[in-house]
């Protein structure tokens, strides 16, 4: 009697366990998901994220596949480990996956999605696309701001001398992030500074909040009560960066050029002359009225997209190349070859660089400033390889896993040797999907050749002009800290910092 007693308990305690406890491999009208690990009530997977979510997704994906289903708290999340998947969802099935998921912050700091980054697909992100291309993102336009990039970058070289004539130490994240903040305001909206209220500290704040994680986006329906005082702070900050954005817009207002004779300054320069014009969207029978709140959103979003991606990287770069110093030797022995010891590096000589531009896909290979993209939404019912991925499911494609992936880079896929791009046809225009830093297809990031040209420039000019030494004193090379934090992007933990030397003849 007391066996069937606990028969019994034992098989309803598994009954509620298997109850409570939801298999994610079907979903409830019994087709078939991706395979992924058992998720709890309410929070799904979200425990399993933990401090690194690219590095525990990555071991998750070599149990599971790499196609593998999670819940993160109510949103069903499709995590892509390879590059076959990657391009299944970044190019066979790219449409259906080209929208993207609305999340708190992207609401405050986008005015109700007018940005492009967290715009849904549809004709209004393709407007705003095709503006920022043609405007600022362009071949010709790129090429356009290359004295803007030339004054900015004589400053820095400038300050890093006299830091260097003094014995001093530099912060190497702190002088790229500075350098890169000053020009990226110069080329949108055509000034560093604005009086008492700092532009580039203010996106700081709003891309620190942006890269928290926020249960609202993962628990929709605990939004309204602001358990991590998220909301709050963000209405603190987009309130403030709205007076910034006012007096911008208000400034180039005021310059306006009634003849329409004077060449347009920046991008700002450019959207002002479409603010209250009607815009015939693409599929829309009524125009569209640009309007402030579009203007401001969109510069927003640029300043947020290519500020911190484009330091990180760098600052990346530069600590690989103090870890190695043959890289180093290497660089500077391909910079004496093609630029000489008398003069700074000029645009023009970027193109002869080939070292230089095998280390750039080395550290995007191996330090990718969105491990998982921007997240992706699927925007319809799809099967993709056999699995059903349901419509609003998130995408994460984890570029970092790939970039370690000894399958695709052989045994030694974690060491950093610029050289296995030697003699190879790796691109990073989005093609190869072994290497899509930038990520692939309709949602790929515009800002690529701006971002290249930049961290080719910062990089050259800096090893050219000055021998670096990394500190403190006696630290060996490899004893370098190179921990990084997750959020947004993935920075390195603590700021480098090292000793310069200049290097070029008077
Ligand atoms: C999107 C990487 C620099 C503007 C993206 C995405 C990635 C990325 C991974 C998402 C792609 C996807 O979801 O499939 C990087 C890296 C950079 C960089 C690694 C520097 C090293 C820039 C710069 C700009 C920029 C300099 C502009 C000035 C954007 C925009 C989007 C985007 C606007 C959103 C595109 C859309 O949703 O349609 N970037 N980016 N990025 N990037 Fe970049």
């Amino acid at each position: 009697c007391l066996v069937l007693v606990l028969i019994g308990a034992l098989c309803s305690f598994i009954y509620i366990f298997r109850t409570i406890v939801f298999c994610p491999n079907h979903n409830k009208n019994g087709r078939k998901l991706p395979p992924g690990p058992r998720s709890l009530p309410l929070i799904g997977n979200l425990h399993m994220l933990g401090k690194f979510p690219h590095q525990n997704l990555h071991h998750l994906a070599k149990r599971y596949g790499p196609i593998m289903s999670l819940r993160l708290g109510s949103i069903p999340t499709i995590v892509v480990s390879s590059p076959q998947a990657a391009q299944l969802f970044l190019k066979t099935h790219d449409l259906v996956f080209a929208g993207r998921p609305k999340i708190q912050a992207s609401e405050f700091m986008s005015y109700g999605s007018k940005g492009m980054a967290f715009t849904p697909y549809g004709s209004y992100w393709r407007m705003v696309r095709k503006w920022c291309t043609f405007h600022l993102l362009s071949t010709s336009k790129v090429e356009y701001f290359a004295p803007t990039r030339k004054a900015c970058l004589g400053y820095l070289v400038e300050s890093v001398k006299e830091a260097a004539a003094a014995g001093e130490t530099v912060d190497l994240s702190g002088k790229i992030s500075e350098f890169i903040e000053d020009i990226t305001c110069l080329i949108v909206f055509g000034r560093v500074k604005d009086g008492g209220l700092n532009f580039g500290y203010i996106v700081d704040k709003v891309m620190h909040l942006l890269g928290l994680f926020n249960i609202s986006d993962f628990m929709p329906y605990l939004a309204p009560l602001d358990i991590q005082g998220i909301a709050r702070k963000l209405r603190r900050w987009s309130k403030l960066m709205d007076m910034v954005l006012e007096k911008i817009i208000d400034e180039h207002v005021q310059a306006i050029d009634p003849e329409g004779q004077k060449p347009h300054r920046d991008f700002v320069d450019v959207m002002v002359s479409m603010l209250n014009q009607p815009m015939n969207l693409q599929d829309e029978d009524q125009p569209y009225i640009v309007e402030r709140e579009n203007i401001k959103a969109i510069i927003l979003d640029i300043m947020s997209a290519s500020s911190e991606t484009t330091t990180v990287s760098i600052v990346w770069a530069f600590s690989e190349i103090l870890r190695h110093p043959r890289v180093m030797v290497r660089l500077q022995q391909e910079l004496e070859t093609v630029v000489g010891r008398n003069r700074f590096v000029e645009e023009s000589d970027l193109p002869k660089l080939k070292y230089l531009n095998m280390v750039l896909k080395e550290i995007l290979r191996l330090h990718p400033v969105a491990p998982f993209l921007v997240p992706h939404e699927s925007m319809e019912d799809v099967v993709v390889n056999g699995y059903f991925i349901p419509k609003k499911s998130r995408i994460l494609v984890n570029t970092w896993s790939m970039g370690r992936d000894p399958n695709i880079w052989s045994e030694n896929a974690e060491e950093f040797l610029p050289e296995r791009f030697m003699d190879c046809k790796i691109d990073l225009r989005g093609h190869h999907f072994e290497l899509i830093p930038f990520g692939s297809g309709r949602r790929g990031c515009p800002g690529m050749q701006l971002a290249l040209v930049t961290m080719r420039l910062v990089l050259s000019q800096l090893i050219h002009c000055f021998d670096w030494e990394l500190l403190p004193y006696g630290m060996l090379p490899h004893e370098l800290d190179m921990t990084e934090i997750f959020g947004l992007s993935l920075p390195r933990a603590n700021h480098l910092l090292a000793k310069p030397t200049y290097r070029l003849l008077e």
